[in-house]
C-alpha cells in the first residue's frame, strides 16, 4: 500500500495524486518509489485510458524534499545522490513516454523538481490560484532535475533566465501565458475543465494517440528532413499495431458519410478489431 501517492479510476481516468499534503507533496525517495509502482500498476490497465495527475491539500508539489532526497541521501555520499536522482529521473521518464495520454491538474504549489512530471505530462491544466516557481536559486543551488532545461523548453530563454535568477513566483494565469501550462481556470473549476479534456482523448484512436504524443516530444529536437522521415516511420509502425481504426475512420468519413475528421473523432465503438 502505498502511503505517499493516491490513486482512483473512475471512467476510465486514472487520477493520481502527490498524497504528502502536509508536507506539501514534496518529492521524497519514498514516494519516487511508490510512484513508479504506481505508473507500473497503471500502464498498461484497459480500464485506464487517461491518467490525470493532482495534489492533494494546498500543494501539487513543493518539488524535491530538502531533509529526505537532499540532506539524508547527502549524508550517504555519492551513492546516496545517484541513487535518489535515479528514482525521481526514473519515473519522470516512465511518465513522459507513457502508454496513455498524461495530464497535470496542478491545483497548488508547483516548485523546483516539480517540474520534472509537469513536463512529463502531455497536457497541463492549472488553478489561477497555483503558484509555479524555480526556488532552487532561493535557498543555493541552480534548478536541477532537468528544470532548467524545461523553463527554457517552455517559456523561452528571457523568461526562464528571469524565473530562474529570481525565484520569484508566478500565478497559474501567468504560468498558462508563459507556457508552462496550457489553461488556467479557477482552482473551483479546474477539475470539471481537466475532466472535459479528458473524455475528448477517451473518444481518439489510443495507437493514434501513443504515436502522436512520442511525436510531439521527438520532433522537437530533429531536422525537418528528419521529422519528416520520424513521422512517416512512426505511422507506419501505428498501422501494424491499429491498422483496422485508420480504415474504420476513413471509411466513415468517405464512404458514410457519419462525421468530419476536420470536426470530431471517428466511432470508435463501431471497429470491428
Ligand atoms: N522539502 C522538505 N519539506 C518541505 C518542503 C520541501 N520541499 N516543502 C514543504 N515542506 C514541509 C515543511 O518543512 C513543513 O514541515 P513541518 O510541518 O514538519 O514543519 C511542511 O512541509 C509544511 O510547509 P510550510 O512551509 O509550513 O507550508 P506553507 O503552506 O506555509 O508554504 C511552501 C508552502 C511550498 C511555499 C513552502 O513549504 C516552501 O517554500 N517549500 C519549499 C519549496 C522549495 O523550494 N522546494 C524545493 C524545490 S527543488
Amino acid at each position: 500500500m502505498a502511503e505517499t501517492v493516491g490513486y482512483e479510476v473512475a471512467n476510465r481516468i486514472a487520477w493520481v495524486s502527490f498524497a504528502r499534503p502536509a508536507k506539501r507533496n514534496c518529492m521524497s525517495p519514498e514516494l519516487n518509489r511508490e510512484m513508479l509502482a504506481v505508473i507500473d500498476a497503471l500502464e498498461f490497465r484497459d480500464d485506464v485510458g487517461v491518467r490525470v495527475r493532482t495534489g492533494e491539500g494546498s500543494a501539487w508539489s513543493a518539488g524535491m524534499d530538502l531533509k529526505e532526497y537532499f540532506r539524508e541521501t547527502e549524508a550517504l555520499g555519492l551513492v546516496g545522490v545517484r541513487g535518489s536522482q535515479r528514482e525521481a529521473y526514473a519515473w519522470w521518464r516512465r511518465l513522459r513516454w507513457y502508454q496513455k495520454p498524461t495530464i497535470a491538474m496542478v491545483n497548488g504549489w508547483c516548485f523546483g523538481g516539480a517540474y520534472g512530471p509537469l513536463w512529463a505530462c502531455d497536457l497541463a491544466f492549472a488553478a489561477d490560484e497555483a503558484q509555479f516557481g524555480l526556488s532552487e536559486i532561493n535557498w543555493g543551488i541552480l534548478p536541477g532535475g532537468g528544470a532548467t532545461k524545461i523553463a527554457t523548453e517552455l517559456t523561452g530563454f528571457r523568461r526562464a533566465m528571469y524565473h530562474a535568477m529570481t525565484g520569484e513566483t508566478i500565478d497559474g494565469r501567468t504560468a498558462a501565458e508563459w507556457g508552462l501550462v496550457n489553461e488556467s481556470v479557477p482552482l473551483a473549476q479546474l477539475r470539471e475543465r481537466v475532466l472535459k479534456v479528458a473524455e475528448v482523448l477517451l473518444q481518439k484512436n489510443p495507437v493514434a494517440l501513443k504515436a502522436t504524443k512520442d511525436a510531439v516530444r521527438r520532433v522537437r529536437e530533429m531536422s525537418f528532413d528528419n521529422a519528416e522521415d520520424y513521422l512517416i516511420r512512426a505511422q507506419e509502425a501505428a498501422n501494424s499495431f491499429d491498422n483496422e481504426g485508420r480504415k474504420e475512420g476513413i471509411r466513415q468519413f468517405i464512404d458514410e458519410k457519419s462525421y468530419k475528421p476536420g470536426l470530431s473523432a471517428y466511432d470508435r465503438t463501431r471497429q470491428k478489431s
